[in-house]
């Protein structure tokens, strides 16, 4: 398999410039040297250099992290994207604004690869340990502080979208085993807050839950539902979507196009009850509907914002009628993601990964993000593209 860098965690693209056979090279070339000078330290990475949209979304060369005394330095393999990664380019939002305070911000909460060298003082990793990002670098256990929200990777703070990141031993997980590179990618965010989003409820299996859409956070919350014993229920635009999610285990799927009271069909599907948790994504758009397919004393988990309309003033009535809990929602932390692990590798549980981008081509994986044609997840790889294409055949 030509990417198979990807799949064993190996990825070596040293040149050994006093090496043997076809590597042996005369060190009096001065522009040979200097190449290999280059690449010692300076690698690839990506900017938004400011809120210019998708255009201002740039490959740049800059130079190799430095290590400090706690940090460990990780070669990258793969990386994921999120909704939200979509609003950097477009000035970011609350706390989230790297990008217009202080550019260029360097994109992305969400990756995992190799230990390549650790500091003098780092006792939680190793070389050759397989890590993947922690989404609040600072979160780690316990409620969320105002301090810690400042510590979102590829908002807040630069991120994740480079050939090599040097992170606080602190923001790292080990990815769950036997997972590849590329499927590690996908949990930093969507996974970490689908799977706070369900834990917090306390869920028994038998009950209910409903997932809005077919997006990253729905499909890892219908996933884990499922490994709970849970009921689940699911919306989306598209049939064919709705056929892939009964694949995964959905038992009531509705397309909320065809059906605009979509709730109306939740309640009936429970007997007039309503579901015990709603995986809110939508917003303003559809959080009116969300609290009336909510059981009374049940909980809607307020996550996203898909729909957008902030002039939109959504009632709140049916949630005190009803006596709902809501729940605000943000990722979770460090511990939060080592418990979903577990749980990962106990279910033997993979992520879906709609659809994977070379490194080089970053801007067209932006593009089909904003054109919400996938299912899952959609990963970015280390491989180049004609790496890539030979693995996708
Ligand atoms: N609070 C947090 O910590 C947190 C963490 C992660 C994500 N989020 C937020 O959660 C939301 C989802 O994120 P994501 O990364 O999973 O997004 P995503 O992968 O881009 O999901 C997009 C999908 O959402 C569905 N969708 C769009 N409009 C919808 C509507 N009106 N009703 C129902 N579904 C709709 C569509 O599904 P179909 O194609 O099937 O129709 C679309 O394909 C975003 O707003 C994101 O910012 C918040």
């Amino acid at each position: 398999m030509v990417c198979d860098t990807i799949e064993m965690g190996r990825y070596d693209t040293r040149i050994e410039p006093n090496g043997t056979g076809s590597n042996r090279r005369d060190l009096s070339d001065s522009s040979f040297v200097k190449t290999i000078f280059k690449l010692a330290d300076t690698m690839k990475a990506y900017h938004i250099t400011g809120p210019g949209g998708l255009s201002s979304l740039k490959q740049v060369d800059v130079p190799e992290p430095k290590l400090g005394p706690l940090d460990v330095l990780v070669e990258m393999k793969a990386w994921s994207l999120n909704y939200r990664d979509l609003a950097m380019p477009f000035g970011g939002y609350i706390r989230n604004d790297k990008v217009k305070r202080n550019p260029p911000l360097v994109p992305l909460s969400d990756g995992a690869g190799e230990v390549v060298a650790v500091g003098e003082l780092v006792d939680r990793f190793k070389v050759g340990d397989h890590v993947a990002s922690v989404f609040f670098q600072t979160w780690l256990d316990g409620d969320l502080t105002d301090a810690q929200i400042g510590s979102a990777l590829g908002g807040a703070i630069d991120g994740v979208l480079a050939e090599t990141v040097a992170f606080h031993q602190d923001g790292l997980v080990l990815i769950p085993n036997g997972y590849l590179f590329e499927e590690a990618a996908t949990l930093p965010c969507a996974a970490v807050t689908a799977w706070q989003a369900l834990t917090l409820a306390n869920p028994q299996p038998g009950q209910t839950v409903l997932m809005l859409g077919t997006g990253g956070v729905s499909i890892f919350a219908l996933q884990f539902a499922k490994a709970l014993g849970m009921r689940t229920f699911i919306t989306s635009s598209s049939d064919q979507k709705l056929n892939h999610a009964k694949e995964l285990g959905a038992d009531v799927a509705i397309n909320y196009r065809a059906n605009e009271d979509w709730e109306q069909v939740v309640i009936q599907q429970t007997g007039g009850v309503g579901v015990d948790n709603v995986i809110e994504v939508g917003g303003a758009g559809t959080l009116e509907k969300s609290l009336a397919a909510a059981k009374t004393s049940g909980r809607v988990s307020l996550i996203g914002v898909l729909t957008g309309q902030p002039d939109q003033n959504p009632s709140p009535m049916m949630a005190l009628f009803k006596r709902l809990t809501i729940q605000g929602i943000y990722v979770g932390s460090r511990r939060m993601f080592e418990a979903m692990n577990q749980a990962l590798e106990t279910n033997m549980i993979r992520p879906v990964i709609d659809k994977r981008f070379a490194f080089d081509e970053v801007p067209a994986a932006y593009e089909y993000m904003q054109s919400a044609q996938h299912f899952g997840k959609i990963v970015i790889t280390r491989c180049n593209k004609g790496q890539r294409e030979s693995r996708e055949d």
